[in-house]
């Protein structure tokens, strides 16, 4: 279970009486749930830069003690002259990674926190911060996702721990570190193509896995789907997105509990449907796993790709109903993200497919 920072309150840009400046923020370290805050203390670096080039304005540290639920973040005295300029706060842990620019999305090396930074304020922007956070991941030496969520508590506007392993996996496939586990998908990602890869993505919140996976493969047209609710921060996200070459991203909203629209088989084939962290509902599954029977009914040839935390028993189901569905698991690996105190939480990865191969 990763670690998330997130404001619950913004930065805000205040001018003292005596002529400075202040910026303050309210945060919490949750998790992505919002069940739980981090119990162990942590020691944070926290950084006011330039929004344009990054520049270091002011940083100090802060720390989050075990047991409390928020940490207030006060700046100050800050000169009067840069309020004149877009600014941004930048809040992470001290150790591992804060030399690096983001967090690493490595196999070997998952942060336990996940670090934020704020939306610009400042200068012709408002005093006070959108209400978003932005995670800066490093998938691999060459691919940097960025990725908005909004602060409040919506289920569909962040980003679960689920989508931070689906992100790990399809890397690993990509660059052949599976070579055992996977080898359908694995087959499917790693396969000479001269037309794109059709991938549509479930549930997809705020983006993040079909943004990687456009972000890190070549010829890959990625499909994300998810209640309407989404649509102002997914767009953010593919607008803020870097698709790798003949790569490319849209959204559209798509409801389980709709019928499928009669477009959706009109086009190209669909080859890979992803689903991260979908199945915490119980009451949701039959229209989901409704929907994923009738890809495959349509695409015989796709794989599903299913990411899930296990959360509670209901969710058992999901497995029952993928069963009478017809479709058949065809691997499981498993990815271990940390969790406080040194222990470890396991995601299960299942690929499925309409037929065994
Ligand atoms: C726990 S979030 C996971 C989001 C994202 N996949 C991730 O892993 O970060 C579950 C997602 O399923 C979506 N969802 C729930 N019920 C849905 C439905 N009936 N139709 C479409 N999407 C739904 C939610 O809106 C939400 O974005």
């Amino acid at each position: 279970m990763v670690y998330y920072i997130r404001f619950l309150k913004t930065p805000r840009l205040q001018k003292q009486k005596i002529g400075a400046l202040t910026v303050s923020a309210l945060i919490c370290i949750t998790t992505d749930l919002g069940d739980a805050f981090l119990a162990q203390d942590e020691d944070l670096l926290v950084t006011l830069r330039l929004a344009s080039d990054g520049k270091i304005l002011c940083r100090g540290r802060l720390q989050w003690q075990g047991g409390k639920r928020e940490l207030p973040i006060s700046m100050r005295p800050l000169p009067v002259r840069l309020a004149e300029q877009p600014m941004i706060l930048e809040v992470k842990p001290c150790d591992s990674q804060s030399a690096g620019p983001d967090s690493l999305l490595d196999q070997h090396e998952i942060p336990l926190i996940i670090s934020g930074w704020s939306a610009a304020f400042g200068g012709p922007h408002s005093p006070v911060s959108e209400k978003l956070i932005e995670r800066r991941f490093s998938i691999n030496q060459t691919t940097r996702l960025s990725v908005w969520e909004e602060t409040g508590n919506s289920i569909a506007r962040h980003i679960w721990d689920a989508a931070i392993a689906s992100v790990i996996y399809l890397q690993q496939l990509i660059t052949g570190d599976q070579l055992q586990s996977n080898k359908a998908l694995q087959r499917l990602l790693r396969s000479e193509r001269n037309t794109p890869l059709h991938v549509i993505e479930l549930g997809s919140g705020c983006g993040i896995v079909g943004i990687a996976l456009a972000s890190l493969l070549h010829q890959c047209s990625v499909l994300l789907t998810d209640l309407p609710e989404v649509k102002e921060i997914v767009t953010k996200n593919i607008a803020a997105a870097r698709p790798a070459r003949l790569s490319s991203l849209q959204y559209r909203p798509l409801d389980w509990e709709d019928k499928l629209p009669d477009d959706f088989f009109d086009g190209p084939s669909i080859d890979l449907v992803l689903v991260s962290d979908c199945t915490y509902n119980a009451d949701s599954l039959p229209a989901l796993v409704s929907v994923l029977g009738r890809l495959i009914k349509s695409f015989p040839g796709a794989l599903i790709l299913v990411a899930l935390k296990r959360r509670h028993e209901s969710e058992g189901v999901f497995f029952d109903l993928m069963q009478s569905a017809g479709l058949k698991t065809l691997s499981l690996h498993r990815i271990e993200l940390p969790s406080q105190h040194g222990k470890c939480e396991e995601i299960e990865l299942y690929c499925y497919g309409g037929v065994e191969r």
